[in-house]
């Protein structure tokens, strides 16, 4: 419990924290959230618990307040030990994540302000500071900036969303009848697209039926005329392509399907094309990078998330949607009390998804997006994306371990083997004994390098061969952290290596 955590510290009878009370408390967690943003690399990245045993410490809700300081005790000594630490440098999971210093920052205005942008007037700010970043950032990542822009939660939302509006496009129907009696709906994306797709999907009502897996290339890239062979057989055979889903960034490996070949499939065969760059997106603001997201822009509707790789605290999904209407058409429905005087100068965010609410999350995509600057995020990405180019270098000079992605995209997909690069998988038919071991040791690495607590990776399994996915995006990481990750990497091995006696 903090020093000052007494009985006078608690809230009042009627009304909230007196505001010299709340300046004091405001500046102890400014210095909290400092203290843990510079020690953040020295703490295990992952918590030392089992499933249960944050709740079987969390005490009974109390009937009266309690001193502030007694909560951000328990931050200290409850909730600190049970976090995976995101915003560690060393977090190398998924993808690699900041909450950046101004993003924080912006939260703790957001929450001052609390406003709900559910339509203009619930909040100004909010509906139009939100179109100012979405239509600039589109700008600036080489998309029109004539697009409907929306931040959601998250990709599976925007994705949801996005789907939702091709599905009223395709079976407009559907909106007023449901989907009971039209045709079925189809959606196409490769063989690595994100789950959420697949969610999305279900959710539309279209049901597991309707998403087409389209084959990919040697680079795990969907294969275009394999797509254009798919949308007319399903024609021919009554089903109607409601989407195509294109991923730039893929989750296993970061492939990026050809869009600019995908789009022209789309546009012949007349389907919406959805775009997922939820984590790849934020490359297209390098000029170098542009060539990969050629045909992008002719996407009905791209999702990216600035709370993967460009330094917003979770959550922010960004949603672009081309014409004015097509988001509206899925969503447009309002209540008596919710119909304002501003008519059609004004728009209303509540007509962009589900969600009447809508909190304020352009504030901190502005903050961070205005203090570093866009040439200040090039930079730091290109900096991510040569710190895992050198990681991959090394990983690939030491003899008993194989590359898959080298560093493309900042992700090092890599796993051990067993043996030399010459023998077995690599060099001839698969050894189905010697796989088992390999793909059982690698799993074995992820978990020691987790208990050790110095870094936390993933993985991924392709074609039924485990890898482990190492990605860099934290704006605290050195090429110091990643000697150390690598250093941890191979300490679990030999911790975790069977003997030749026991293969
Ligand atoms: C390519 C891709 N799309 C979508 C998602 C889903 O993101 P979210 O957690 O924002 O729903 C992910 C998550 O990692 C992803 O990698």
């Amino acid at each position: 419990m903090t020093k000052d955590a007494g009985a006078g510290d608690r809230a009042p009878d009627l009304y909230d924290m007196p505001v010299d009370q709340l300046r004091r408390h405001a500046h102890e967690i400014a210095d909290w959230i400092a203290d843990y943003v510079g020690r953040v690399g020295e703490l295990p990245v992952f918590p030392d618990i089992v499933p249960g045993d944050l709740r079987a410490r969390l005490a009974p809700l109390p009937e009266e307040g309690e001193p502030f300081g007694a909560l951000l005790a328990d931050v200290d000594e409850l909730i600190l030990p049970a976090t995976t630490h995101w915003n560690h440098p060393r977090f190398h999971a998924y993808f690699a994540v900041t909450g950046s210093a101004p993003g924080i920052l912006a939260e703790a205005v957001a929450a001052a302000l609390n406003v709900n942008g559910m339509v203009w007037r619930s909040g100004p700010a909010v509906t139009e500071l939100e179109e100012h970043v979405l239509e600039h950032l589109a700008v600036a990542l080489g998309l029109p900036g004539d697009r409907v822009g929306a931040i959601n939660d998250t990709a599976s939302t925007s994705t949801l969303y996005a789907l939702a509006a091709a599905r009223h496009a395709a079976l407009p129907d559907s909106t007023e009848s449901g989907l009971a009696e039209g045709p079925s709906g189809r959606v196409y994306v490769s063989e690595q697209a994100h789950s959420s797709v697949d969610k999305a999907v279900l959710t539309l009502g279209l049901g597991r039926a309707g998403v087409v897996r389209i084959p990919t290339d040697d680079h795990l890239r969907m294969d275009a005329s394999a797509l254009r062979e798919a949308i007319a057989a399903d024609r021919v055979a009554g089903h109607t392509p409601v989407a195509i889903v294109a991923t730039l960034g893929t989750t296993s490996t970061t492939a990026a399907d050809p869009v600019g070949e995908i789009a022209d499939v789309a546009s012949g065969a007349g389907v919406w094309l959805h775009v997922d760059a939820a984590y790849g997106g934020p490359l297209a603001l390098l000029p170098e990078w542009r060539r990969r997201f050629s045909g992008w822009e002719r996407a009905d509707s791209v999702v990216v998330n600035p709370h993967k790789w460009l330094f917003t605290p979770i959550d922010c999904s960004v949603l672009w949607v081309r014409g004015e209407d097509r988001l509206r058409g899925a969503f447009t429905l309002t209540p008596e009390y919710l119909r304002t005087t501003e008519g059609s100068d004004a728009t209303n965010l509540m007509d962009y998804g589900v969600a009447l609410g809508r909190r304020f999350r352009a504030l901190k995509l502005w903050f961070v997006l205005r203090w570093f600057g866009l040439e200040g995020i090039r930079r730091r990405l290109r900096h991510h994306l040569r710190l895992a180019g050198d990681l991959a270098k090394t990983i690939e000079a030491t003899p008993g371990w194989e590359i898959h992605t080298p560093g493309s995209m900042a992700l090092v997909v890599f796993r051990a083997m067993l043996g030399s690069h010459d023998e077995g998988r690599a060099g001839g038919p698969v050894d189905a004994a010697r796989l088992e071991t390999e793909n059982a040791l690698n799993h074995r690495i992820l978990e020691a390098v987790a208990r050790s607590g110095e870094a936390f990776l993933s993985h991924t399994a392709l074609d039924g061969v485990v890898w482990l996915r190492l990605a860099v995006g934290n704006l605290r990481t050195t090429p110091d952290d990643l000697d150390r990750t690598w250093a941890a990497v191979l300490a679990a091995r030999d911790e975790e290596e069977p003997g030749p006696e026991a293969r």
